[in-house]
């Protein structure tokens, strides 16, 4: 019997413990002789190694750093992506410039590879994204710490459940198989870098029958329940990327392909990721996805987000512009946030991204990607109409998420733009003393915090407005129907500093 439990793309667990992967210890200032000539900058680095296949290596290697009396702020060891028996090192490190070049000439005898780096806030080789304006920036003292340009999404990691491991209750816990298949897919996700292709995988025949299986029945739901958004991006999914009963479809293709659609990308995740590090995400187009397929022994049923989910549920969606930027402003609305709001956000998401519908042409159709990728959920939603409500982020909020049954309630917009409207106004009241703004071209955010900041991006957005005027006088001159007035009203109201009325 199939579960009908709903597949859960978003975790709202806690956990106690944050990856200390990384501190963000600020780069002390050159100093200064009596003649104000700088003396010898200390930079942070990151060394990553994999040593050679001898007894003693390590040993040897961090010999290296001792007598150069290097310090080591931090070290961790990951399993190699490539080489099952292998282990990459990564040292962070505190020394000047001609150390790391001694260093590096010592390694270089215990090594097969290495990459030195600056992984911290001192990036010498790539220079930093030029802020809107030199002003002083604004103290994150009292603010949880958030990615500020893409790169960051690397410390932004924290994976709360599964993973490599899973627990006894999950349907593979007990398949040696299924569990050396999940390290593999652990190792991929947990090696891989921003930026870096995402390695493609040979699923085996018993995953491609499991995929075939759930593709199929849910195929036949969608022509009559998805939203028209979804079916629109169907016929390119099948095209560019291979959406195949026979053929599971690869994350890289994925990712090149709706880069070119929405500027969305992906990144391979090992499991449940922390609220707060899923949406970090979605505030720079950048989806967190698992590669992995659930158990073969019920293919109607997974504990947790898996391969037919992501690519069944969300990627239509995400190759779509309007649903992209909704998705991208609730990320964008999370950076900074406290925890609670944190919650609220992550419980909208799930309402809406996850189970969320929307009226099309007089009838109820879905695109919660947790209904799209679950045959009995899917069903069971559009049946029990009284429990479905209209979308108020006000009251969404504080809906329970179900784990592990049938949600109580599902919420309804009537369209992604008004989807988008509700939870702008919603967001506004997120405590958080400044504003943040995502800049495509350097990939990073931008945090309004002062008054030079903000007239910086106007005289921006200046730009673009003249570009809208521009084409707005040339094509009201020869079609009518171009709404002048209105498009003058929505650039009006979209700078209001209070409610609207
Ligand atoms: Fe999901």
């Amino acid at each position: 019997m199939s579960s009908g439990k709903p597949l859960l793309g978003l975790w709202l667990y806690r956990s106690e413990e944050d990856w200390s992967y990384k501190e963000d210890v600020p780069v002390p200032p050159a100093p200064k002789t009596e003649d104000q000539k700088p003396v010898v900058q200390i930079e942070k680095n990151t060394i990553i190694f994999t040593l050679k296949n001898q007894i003693g290596g390590l040993v040897r290697a961090l010999q290296a750093f001792q007598d150069l009396g290097i310090n080591i702020a931090h070290i961790e060891s990951r399993s190699n992506l490539s080489e099952e028996n292998q282990v990459d090192f990564m040292v962070d490190i505190e020394c000047d410039k001609k150390k790391i070049e001694q260093l590096g000439r010592l390694l270089r005898r215990e090594v097969q590879t290495m990459v030195i780096g600056t992984y911290g806030s001192d990036e010498k080789d790539i220079p930093p994204p030029t802020p809107l304006s030199a002003a002083a920036s604004f103290d994150f003292d009292e603010m949880p710490w958030f990615p500020k340009k893409i790169n960051d999404l690397d410390f932004a990691q924290n994976v709360l459940m599964y993973g490599s491991e899973l627990d006894a209750d999950h349907p593979g816990f007990k398949d040696p198989v299924y569990r050396k298949r999940r390290e593999h897919f652990a190792r991929i996700a947990n090696n891989y870098k921003q930026g870096q292709p995402i390695p493609k995988v040979q699923y085996t025949d018993e995953e491609t029958k499991t995929w075939g299986t759930v593709f199929r029945e849910l195929h036949k739901l969608y022509l009559k329940h998805a939203c028209k958004e979804y079916l629109e991006n169907w016929p390119q999914l099948v095209k560019y990327c291979a959406y195949r009963e026979d053929n599971i479809p690869q994350l890289q293709d994925l990712n090149m392909f709706l880069k070119r659609k929405t500027g969305f990308q992906i990144r391979p995740v090992a499991g449940y990721l922390s609220p707060r590090d899923f949406l970090s995400g979605l505030a720079f187009r950048l989806f967190h996805c698992t590669q992995y397929i659930r158990h073969s022994s019920d293919p109607f049923y997974t504990p947790e987000p898996d391969c037919c989910h992501e690519l069944l549920g969300h990627m239509p969606l995400l190759a779509n512009p309007s649903f992209a930027q909704f998705s991208q402003e609730l990320g964008l609305a999370s950076l900074g946030a406290s925890d609670e709001d944190v919650d609220k956000l992550a419980t909208l998401y799930f309402f809406t991204v996850e189970f969320g519908l929307c009226k099309q042409d007089g009838e109820l159709r879905v695109y919660g990607a947790g209904l799209l990728s679950s045959v009995a959920e899917l069903k069971h939603a559009l049946e029990c109409t009284d429990k479905i409500k209209r979308f108020d982020p006000e009251l969404t909020c504080k809906q329970e998420c179900i784990i592990t049954a049938y949600q109580l309630a599902y919420w309804y917009t009537d369209s992604f733009e008004e989807a988008k409207e509700k939870m702008r106004d919603f967001a506004e009241n997120i405590q958080r003393p400044f504003g943040i703004r995502y800049n495509p071209y350097t990939q990073s955010v931008e945090v309004l915090s002062n008054a030079q900041k903000i007239t910086a991006l106007v005289s921006e957005l200046r730009g673009d407005l003249c570009i809208v005027n521009s084409a707005l006088k040339k094509i009201s001159a020869r079609d009518s129907t171009l709404d002048v007035e209105g498009i003058a009203k929505l650039l009006q109201t979209g700078l209001h500093t209070g409610k609207k009325e």
